[in-house]
């Protein structure tokens, strides 16, 4: 195994998507109270919908369901507020990076490691994440599931990767902090790296993490 690319999953892998919530929540009393419940309803609903909608057979971009998911956890709040939804969706089109992120790309450019992102999100939604981080020009590729009009752990999204860069799959090494995405690309014969910031058990599903890391920073000891 060489590792000779790094595949990013994006959103809270690279971004931090519990900002958009703690951020909000620190000029709305209501949510300052609520925000940590609501942050984690918004993001499990988002999930979900990306899972039910690919086996439904019933495609949206991510964006709607980034939308449709806030939908349901401000009503599971209680909360009725159109200028706190929109405040919200603008907030997550504009999610900080995790703090180790820039000095990670730094160390993989140099190294002469290249950088892809695979990430549920439409190539327009990604694009303004990234733009509004100032990474965007730091990747090889971005590769969205859109292609596929499904969503990740669907192999077909894996294989993207690999019909982007002609690479044997265990020299990818795919990081992701979503234990069912490290398992999807796991089948998909990656070398997997799980960002398991929050000291979760490892998923039962099959193909277990290669590597298990509280944050990005050690993933530089992985290189050659
Ligand atoms: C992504 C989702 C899983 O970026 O967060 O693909």
């Amino acid at each position: 195994m060489t590792i000779r690319t790094v595949v990013f999953d994006a959103y809270g892998t690279l971004f931090d998507v519990e900002a958009a919530a703690r951020e909000a929540g620190r000029s709305h009393p209501v949510l300052a109270e609520c925000w940590p419940r609501l942050a984690a309803d918004w993001r499990r609903k988002q999930l979900e919908y990306s899972w039910l909608r690919s086996i439904m057979r019933q495609h949206e971009d991510f964006e709607h369901l980034t939308a449709d998911s806030l939908d349901w956890a401000l009503e599971a709040q209680g909360i009725e507020d159109v200028a706190l939804r929109r405040r919200l969706l603008d907030l997550y089109q504009a999610l900080p990076v995790f703090p180790e992120v820039p000095a990670l790309l730094d160390t993989l450019e140099a190294r002469g490691v290249e950088k892809a992102i695979l990430t549920n999100a439409s190539p327009a939604m990604i694009g303004r994440s990234l733009t509004s981080a100032g990474i965007a020009d730091r990747f090889a590729a971005v590769i969205s599931v859109e292609v596929v009009g499904t969503y990740k752990p669907a192999p077909r999204v894996y294989d993207l990767v690999l019909e982007r860069f002609a690479l044997a799959p265990t020299d990818v090494l795919f990081v992701s902090s979503n234990g069912w995405d490290i398992a999807g690309a796991g089948a998909n014969g990656f070398t997997t790296f799980w960002v398991n910031r929050g000291a979760a058990p490892v998923d039962r599903l099959p193909h277990r993490p290669k590597h298990i890391a509280a944050d990005l920073s050690s993933l530089t000891d992985l290189l050659p």
